[in-house]
């Protein structure tokens, strides 16, 4: 079976075309990262215009690359949750307008549960179960239990700011572009961590009730800000110049607080839920120091380490289309109707 999956969620237009789940046979991205880059962050009604402007050719181009025609598809997926609504009903209506067209059946995928489905597409093959899979993005950073690819709850998120947040917001502190988290690392490089250490945070640890699963990451944002800027610092201010420490360091030296924190999360995980398995997927999942230490760390306890390929971590369609795939294989259909949502749906176990 052939997918055609679609997604605008947010700022990049993706189109693809994956056979059976597994096997990718194109996946297009038109990024806006150009349009953005001097606002510091998406602006969702320039994000949307484009979508406009760049979804019908990019559906044409994946075809084009796959060497298919429309009539090779035998169903559309199309990211409908969670995302800036307007820009998700872009991708939603080309995805019915080519379902109707064509009489294809339609399915909406969660684009977060789609991070997940990446890892079918890691060299090396998807993870077994259960397993726990860490989605770490620029608007989520969660941790699942998946008992099966469409059967995962919900075991530990962040309390505040996402993680790729984390990396866009200190990256314009410390004067690096957008988005942050590929200019963090790039600046990171020849840093020295050690030089700027910061507090790892693990809210729940400890508190009577609390999850020891979840993430906290703006008192890290902000312990970057007194430590980078001196405690007089205001994160308003206009232009911060004059950090106390070289850039490289800082950038480092986050990169490393964060990088320990979701480690460590998530093989508590693993622990607490008796899984061997990992995933890990979200654009931060792109981040080469985070990729090596995962794998480190999970290799030392036995624990098999599936990340997909860093162009299949950052927005795409092709985990939209495996998403949709074990939708349309399990008989799932939605309609014409299908709606677009902002925020994810609630996971299978919540
Ligand atoms: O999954 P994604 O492409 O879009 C969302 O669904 O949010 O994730 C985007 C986030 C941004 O915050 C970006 O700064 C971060 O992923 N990111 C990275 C890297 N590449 C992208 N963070 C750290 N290191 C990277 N190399
Ligand atoms: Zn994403």
């Amino acid at each position: 079976m052939i997918v055609l999956g679609i997604d605008s969620s947010c700022d990049e237009t993706a189109a693809a075309l994956v056979r059976d789940g597994v096997a990718c046979l194109s996946s297009v991205v038109a990024s806006q990262v150009e349009l953005h880059r001097r606002f510091g962050g998406v602006v969702p009604e320039i994000a949307c215009r484009a979508h406009v402007e760049n979804c019908p050719w990019v559906v044409a181009e994946a075809l084009r690359r796959a060497d298919l025609t429309l009539a090779d598809v035998d169903g559309v997926a199309v990211t409908n949750r969670p995302g800036l609504v307007n820009a998700l009903l872009v991708g939603v209506t080309v995805a019915k307008a080519v379902a109707l067209a064509r009489d294809l059946p339609l399915v909406g995928v969660d684009h977060i549960v789609a991070h997940i489905h990446a890892s079918f597409l890691a060299a090396g093959g998807g993870p077994r179960f259960p397993c726990v899979a860490l989605v770490v993005s620029g608007g989520h950073t969660s941790l699942y239990v998946l008992r099966s690819a469409t059967d995962h709850e919900l075991i530990g998120a962040t309390l505040d700011d996402a993680a790729g947040e984390a990396f866009d917001k200190v990256a314009r502190l410390i004067g690096l572009a957008y988005p942050g988290g590929p200019s963090i690392e790039a600046a990171a490089v020849g840093g020295d961590a050690a030089a700027f250490p910061l507090p790892r945070t693990s809210p729940g640890r400890g508190a009577p009730g609390g999850n020891t699963l979840d993430f906290s990451f703006s008192g890290l944002k902000t312990a970057v800000l007194y430590r980078a800027f001196g405690q007089d610092a205001r994160p308003r201010q206009a232009v911060l110049r004059d950090p106390l420490a070289p850039v490289a360091d800082i950038a480092a030296g986050f990169q490393e607080a964060v990088v320990d924190v979701l480690v460590r999360t998530t093989l508590r995980a693993a622990k607490q839920h008796g899984v061997r398995e990992i995933v890990l997927g979200g654009g931060v999942a792109a981040n080469t120091r985070l990729r090596e230490s995962m794998r480190r760390a999970g290799g030392r306890r036995g624990l098999r380490v599936v990340i997909p390929p860093r162009e299949l971590c950052t927005d795409n369609a092709a985990m939209v289309a495996v998403s949709g795939w074990f939708r349309l294989r399990d008989g799932e259909r939605d309609g014409l109707d299908l709606d677009c949502h902002p925020r994810p749906v609630r996971a299978s176990r919540d």
